[in-house]
Order: C-alpha cells, then sequence, then structure tokens
C-alpha cells in the first residue's frame, strides 16, 4: 500500500511520516520513505539517516529530464523513464539510505538560485509512484511539500491511501477541506491526522472536521519537538500512532 501524507506548511507531515514508518517498521513491514518534497531536508534526520543521492540523478539530473520534458510536451507525448514496473527491491541501492526495517528515497531538491521551477521533480515523483508495484508486507510512506500542488500534478494517482496532517489553525483547516474535496473528486481514501493537540483543540478541530475521517490526534509532545529543534532522530513511541499503524495496515 502506498500512503501520501500532505498538509499544510509546518503542520508535521514529515515528522508524522517519520513517526509511521518507524511503528510499521516494528511490526515487521519494509517500509519505503519517499521524500517529494523539494526544499526541506529535514526527514532523513528524523529518521536517523544519511540523505541519499538524488533518485532524479539516475535519469540523468534535473536538465536532463526538463529536455525530455521540453520534448515530449510539444508532440503531446508523456516522457517514459520505466520500461517496466519496478517493486522496491528494483530501486537501484546507490539511491536508498536504510537503517533495519526502513529504506529512504529522495526524489531532488532544489539547489542553486535560478535553476528553475521544480516540475521535474514532481514528474518523476508521479511517474515513480504510478509505476511502483508494492508486495505484501511492504508498505509506501510519501511525504509531500506544503500545500496542495501535487494534486495539481497529479502525483496522488499511484498512492491508495491519503494522510491530511493538520496543526490547529484555520488554514490547516480550510486547506483540508479542498484536500478532501479533491481526494473525494478521484475517489481516494483519505484521514485527517490532528497533530499538536490537547482535548480543547481536538474538540475544536473535530467541530469543523467531523469525527468520521479522523484517524489520530497527536499531542504537542516534548521529545519530538526537543527533537525538531536540535535536528535529531525522532525516537517516541506513541499509542496514538500504533493505533493509526493498525488501521491503515487493516486497509492494506
Ligand atoms: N506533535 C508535535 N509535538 C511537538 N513538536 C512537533 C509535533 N509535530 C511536529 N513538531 C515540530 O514541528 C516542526 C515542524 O514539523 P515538520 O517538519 O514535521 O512539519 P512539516 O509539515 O513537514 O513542514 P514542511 O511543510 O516545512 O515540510 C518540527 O520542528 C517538529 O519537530
Ligand atoms: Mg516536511
Amino acid at each position: 500500500m502506498k500512503i501520501l501524507v500532505c498538509g499544510k506548511g509546518g503542520s508535521g507531515k514529515s515528522t508524522i511520516a517519520a513517526l509511521l514508518a518507524k511503528c510499521i517498521s516494528r511490526q515487521g513491514y519494509q517500509v519505503l520513505v519517499v521524500d517529494s518534497d523539494e526544499s526541506n531536508y529535514g526527514l532523513h534526520r528524523q529518521l536517523g539517516l544519511e540523505l541519499p543521492s538524488y533518485f532524479m540523478e539516475y535519469f540523468g539530473g534535473k536538465k536532463e529530464m526538463i529536455s525530455k520534458m521540453m520534448a515530449a510536451f510539444p508532440k503531446g507525448e508523456k516522457v517514459e523513464l520505466f520500461d517496466q514496473r519496478w517493486g522496491i527491491d528494483d530501486i537501484p541501492r546507490d539511491y536508498l539510505a536504510r537503517k533495519g526495517g526502513i529504506s529512504l528515497l529522495a526524489i531532488g531538491k532544489i539547489q542553486d538560485f535560478g535553476e528553475g521551477c521544480a516540475c521535474p521533480m514532481g514528474a518523476l515523483s508521479k511517474m515513480f509512484l504510478d509505476n511502483l508495484v508494492v508486495g505484501e508486507k511492504e508498505m509506501v510512506i510519501v511525504d509531500t511539500e506544503a500545500g496542495i500542488e501535487h494534486f495539481g500534478r497529479g502525483v496522488e494517482q499511484g498512492c491508495d491511501i491519503i494522510l491530511v496532517v493538520l496543526d490547529p489553525s484555520y488554514e490547516s483547516l480550510q486547506l483540508s477541506k479542498k484536500i478532501d474535496e479533491i481526494s473525494q473528486n478521484i475517489g481516494k481514501t483519505l484521514y485527517f491526522v490532528l497533530n499538536r493537540v490537547n482535548p480543547e483543540r481536538r474538540a475544536a478541530m473535530l467541530e469543523f472536521l467531523g469525527e468520521e475521517k479522523v484517524a489520530a490526534a497527536i499531542p504537542e509532545n516534548e521529545d519530538i519537538f526537543r527533537a525538531g529543534l536540535a535536528g535529531e532522530e525522532i525516537d517516541v513511541q506513541l499509542e496514538e500512532m500504533e493505533r493509526l499503524a493498525d488501521l491503515l495496515e487493516s486497509e492494506a
């Protein structure tokens, strides 16, 4: 199963993706975490891993991707990077950082002034996820960039479940409603994960969202906060995350 984690900037997407990956791997799954956020550099540290070489380099790098896209678009053709379906084991080892049952694949990051937009990264994320076959006792968790541009690109197409992470803010609630609407239109299962809540915040958010799709409510946690400030691995086990992992596994 492929789970895509999205939501407002800073709501806790990478934190939830990392906690979930650790939780699901403890339950005996091989977990592939896909870092499809072209702007942030924190996820690998939250997982306690080195940042691997960017997967985009395997296909010749960003310039090569752009020229392939430029050549294909005027003819109304699609760029084809994969000539057959891939499983997780087909990903070249040089592009993975690994520890225990968790592997991390980073699509690519913006690195230089004036290098151009992140379209090639978005396109590669979409093609890779559309093409990826996930076996039994394997789980893929995709951490996305803030906002909903990836919906515009269709990255969600290849995913089975969408997890929207919300912090207690008006912007987060509004954006999450929009994501819910889009997900319904494309027929994808969606759950909300409330983050940094206490009982009062949780109640206020439930009033807006309803209870039906809220799969977890993660409290403000001092250890998560400290790890986030120091750029350290998150080593926190939360019952609420275990419950979320169980729910997702039951959908597999
Ligand atoms: N439940 C929590 N308790 C305490 N701190 C948290 C919690 N969740 C997230 N944080 C902290 O909030 C900060 C932002 O979290 P994170 O990087 O996961 O957000 P994000 O949505 O991935 O951000 P971006 O949109 O920039 O990718 C981090 O420093 C993280 O440690
Ligand atoms: Mg993030």
